[in-house]
């Protein structure tokens, strides 16, 4: 089975739900690139600012690795983003993509990667870090999830996608919140395929003979991902 990694990262802060939502939804699916090649996304690590994320549990269970770098360990955001930068360059990432990070990225960091986010809002409403409270104690009668590119000003990126999800009358902020969720569920692995100019094949014998071709190749010690990725940020 002959197909091109594209490896990612996915950096997140909490939960993890969006994050396992991407591994189970697009980690080592068949897809087609523009010139109909054969390619799959490789998640080849995440990154966590929280120890005590509980994202860094569903990690473990799917045997994705996390780097953990805890923000508190470092005196100003500059800082920070240099040991994050450091810490992701090695795996010649040729995207990232934010799922609940909860850190506003430095210049330098958006720069040094091509960096999609989820935000839970149709922006531009209801930017920052409330967007679904905010939502939901405002007058407007929709809420919504947009998944942007990554640029200096806050939740301001260019739009990949973004969808609208009414409110509906007398509900409560959980049910509210419980409809953005799976809007993004399903938004998100969508927008990334966009994105990435990418078409998932559905094929369960080209993924069993992606994953066959991936463990002989980690017995035998070689490295195909490492050696054919074409698609690093110049
Ligand atoms: C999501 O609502 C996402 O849109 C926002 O943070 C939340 C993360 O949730 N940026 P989870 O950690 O993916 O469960």
């Amino acid at each position: 089975m002959s197909a091109t990694p594209i490896k990612c990262a996915i950096l997140f802060s909490g939960n993890g739900s969006n994050m396992q939502n991407i591994i189970e939804s697009l980690h080592h699916k068949i897809c087609l690139d523009s010139s109909g090649e054969h390619c799959f996304i490789d998640i080849t690590i995440t990154l966590c600012n929280n120890p005590n994320a509980f994202g860094i549990k569903r990690l473990e269970a799917l045997n994705i690795p996390c780097i953990v770098l805890n923000h508190k360990d470092f005196s100003t955001r500059q800082a920070f983003d240099n040991a994050l930068i450091k810490a992701l360059e090695p795996y010649n990432l040729s995207y990232i993509f934010l799922a609940g990070f909860m850190r506003i990225l430095s210049p330098s960091a958006i720069s040094a990667f091509r960096i999609i986010n989820i935000h839970p809002s149709f922006l531009p409403d209801f930017k920052g870090a409330h967007a679904i409270k905010d939502c939901f104690n405002s007058d407007v009668n929709y809420g919504g999830v947009s998944v942007h590119w990554v640029s200096e000003e806050l939740d301001s990126g260019e739009v990949i996608m973004q969808e609208k999800v009414l409110k509906a009358p007398n509900e409560s902020l959980e049910d509210f919140e419980a409809k953005i969720h799976a809007l993004e569920y399903t938004l998100y692995p969508k927008a990334i395929l966009k994105a990435l100019g990418l078409a998932r094949v559905e094929s369960t014998s080209l993924e069993s003979a992606l994953e066959s071709t991936l463990e002989s190749s980690a017995n035998t010690n070689s490295t195909p991902l490492d050696s054919s990725n074409t698609r690093g940020k110049a």
